[in-house]
């Protein structure tokens, strides 16, 4: 059976999770220790509690419920591939969901912003973009330029692969196999430093070690 360009798009995919009760372990599970690390690469970024975050990608909130009581009230705001998702987060993972409008968790396949105002401060894409091929980066980074046009960082995390071994299967430190040409799909820096200057951002490396072996770009 061919393999689906990203796991989240099997039909059916997000109703059988959720029917489950499995909203945490969709977005990968490590739920606690992933939400924190978000938060601190924010804050070191500069982030304030004035400044309004998007999280691209947001799943059931494992940055919101930390970034939600922290910013000003109403200053986060969240694109996913399933809004029932991030309905959910919000549902059972917020303190107080009063802080954070429910139009402010907006559906959003196609990394097109819609709604999204041009106020955003910073962007996050945490392990979606290490689900999805370089093509789909590329075109979500020219939107994100041309819509987020205030941003002062968009933190985004890739695997990376080194250039003699990236067109094949590839075992991050971690352990986890990536792949060129299905998920988890790797890149190598050059890709990933021209893929992003293509779409009109400069994207630095960071030397951080996250989970699973991911690594940071900020892009400014
Ligand atoms: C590994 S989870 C990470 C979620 C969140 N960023 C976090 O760190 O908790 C990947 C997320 O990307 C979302 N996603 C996958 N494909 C997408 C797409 N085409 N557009 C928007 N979101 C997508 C999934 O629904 C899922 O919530």
């Amino acid at each position: 059976m061919p393999h689906p360009v990203s796991p989240y798009l099997v039909p059916g995919f997000y109703d059988t999770a959720l029917a489950k009760g499995r909203h945490r372990d969709i977005v990968g599970g490590r739920w606690e220790e992933t939400g924190r690390i978000q938060m601190q690469l924010l804050r070191d970024a500069g982030m304030q509690p004035h400044h309004h975050l998007l999280d691209i990608g947001a799943g059931s909130l494992r940055l919101g419920c930390k970034a939600v009581p922290w910013l000003n009230p109403g200053h986060y705001w969240a694109t996913d591939a399933s809004r029932a998702l991030m309905l959910r987060g919000r549902a059972l993972e917020l303190a107080d969901p009063a802080r954070l409008p429910e139009d402010h968790l907006i559906e959003d396949a196609a990394f097109a912003f819609p709604g999204v105002p041009q106020t955003i401060d910073y962007a996050i894409a945490f392990g979606v973009f290490t689900h999805l091929p370089l093509a789909s980066l590329r075109a979500a980074l020219a939107t994100a330029r041309q819509h987020l046009s205030g941003v002062q960082a968009l933190l985004l995390t890739v695997f990376l692969a080194p250039p003699d071994r990236a067109m094949a299967a590839y075992r991050q430190a971690d352990g986890v196999v990536t792949h060129p040409d299905r998920p988890p799909y790797h890149s190598t820096s050059d890709q990933v430093r021209a893929t992003a200057s293509a779409a009109g951002w400069r994207a630095l490396p960071s030397s951080v070690i996250l989970p699973r072996g991911q690594t940071l770009w900020t892009l400014i």
